[in-house]
């Protein structure tokens, strides 16, 4: 038994004594005591609570794994990812207005990834547990919409279908306008026999699409995402941004950012979540890296009306960012990369003569580094909105524009 107080929480949401120490479920100020295994203190007592401690709102909160901070009142999570975004700032150099947190409200993620296997008595469907292989059933889970916490008993059909005897299934299952898009990997291999059953399945549980390892296997319905003014048909397990709220304050925050821009460069665009919408103003050029996405973006600009043009370009943007000679045709462009950060397009960007980039990034340390390369270039960082999709995680989201 050890008895610590808790100074900070790491990345993950876990509480950090002095010494690295992780404390999970515990929040700064505490001081809390229980056995210590691999770096690891399970606290069995508070000795000392920190006044930011409530109850968890959910009952499944501890033993499942998708949440990590409920035990953390709204108003600490939000000063805590202010901090972790005002922190990154500075450690590039960067002053910058670190606005208020906007936080998507509970029961509004729209994709989620369930775990489901085999059991000898049928399946089990859940989030998996707090750092275990176990599965935990939640019915009752306040973080995703209710639409896809009733697919658990049709997400076991298809485990006791397609599941191999030992692994679980891992299915991702989006809310879209015709029903709920699953897309499920780590089954077996899809013969005959097995897409018959999986037909049977995806008609019975009235699912719009069902995908297998990507293949689609049965689509009832599209599975189609209303973007703007745009009804874009993703590929099976497309990136899509979590919270229709957060999307929208997102789009928000790129349409202000690229102003009365004509002519936006999209990049790392997706299925178009901000080109489609850029464009009942400007003409925008989405490039991306996979092909699939961007085929869902043009066809869902050629299905819609009243939109200026949106030309498509897949390109791997670490390896072949557009260069200063094909951004001049562009007065802004929007940027919004994947964890690890832009910085090859941020460094083209910056000897471009491009005036303005409307920035989001879902990772603060790789967006500042980003940004410094801009800002020393004489772009100017404005003021940086945190746009939460991720409660009750260590996910911090971030949009903010950028100006010569
Ligand atoms: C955070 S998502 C943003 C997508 C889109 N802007 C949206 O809001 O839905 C990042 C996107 O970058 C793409 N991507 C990842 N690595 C890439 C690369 N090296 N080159 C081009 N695109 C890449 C991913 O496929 C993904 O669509």
């Amino acid at each position: 038994m050890r008895e610590v107080r808790v100074e900070r929480l790491g990345l993950r949401g876990d509480g950090l004594a002095a010494d690295g120490l992780r404390v999970p479920l515990a929040l700064p100020g505490e001081v809390v005591r229980g056995p210590v295994a691999d770096g690891v203190l399970a606290p069995v007592e508070i000795l000392e609570a920190a006044p930011e401690l409530v109850e968890p709102p959910c009952p499944h909160f501890g033993t499942c794994g998708g949440c990590a901070l409920q035990h953390a009142s709204d108003g600490f999570l939000a000063a805590w990812k202010r901090e972790a975004v005002a922190r990154a700032l500075a450690a590039q150099g960067l002053a910058a207005e670190v606005g208020p947190v906007r936080v998507s409200p509970p029961r509004s993620r729209r994709r989620a990834v369930f775990a489901a296997r085999r059991t000898r008595k049928g399946a089990a469907v859940g989030f998996h547990g707090r750092r275990s292989a176990e599965i935990v059933d939640v019915p009752g889970c306040l973080l995703v919409r209710p639409e896809l916490i009733a697919a658990r008993p049709a997400l076991a059909e298809v485990a006791r279908v397609g599941a191999s005897r030992s692994g679980a299934l891992r299915c991702t299952v989006t809310l879209s306008e015709g029903g709920l898009d699953v897309e499920v990997a780590g089954g077996k291999p899809l013969d005959a026999g097995l897409r018959r059953e999986l037909v049977g399945v995806a008609g019975a549980a009235g699912f719009a699409r069902l995908a297998w390892e990507g293949e689609p296997v049965a689509t009832l319905r599209p599975p189609a995402q209303r973007i703007g003014r745009a009804r874009v048909t993703p590929p099976p397990g497309a990136f899509l941004q979590a919270t229709a709220e957060g999307e929208a304050a997102l789009v928000a925050a790129v349409r202000e950012g690229v102003g009365g821009a004509r002519r936006v460069a999209d990049l790392f665009a997706g299925c178009g979540a901000f080109a489609l919408p850029l464009a009942e103003a400007a003409e925008v050029h989405a490039v991306e890296g996979d092909a699939a996405m961007l085929a869902a973006l043009d066809a869902g600009w050629r299905g819609a009306e009243g939109l200026r043009r949106v030309t498509t370009e897949a390109r791997d943007l670490f390896r072949r960012p557009l260069l200063p000679g094909e951004l001049a045709r562009f007065e802004a462009a929007a940027l919004d990369p994947p964890r690890a950060g832009a910085e090859a397009q941020a460094r083209a960007l910056a000897a471009s003569k491009v005036g303005v980039a409307a920035a989001v990034s879902c990772n603060p340390a790789s967006f500042a580094r980003d940004a410094a390369i801009l800002v020393a270039a004489g772009f100017r960082l404005g003021a940086v909105e945190v746009i939460d999709q991720f409660r009750w995680s260590g996910h911090v989201e971030l949009a903010a524009r950028l100006a010569r």
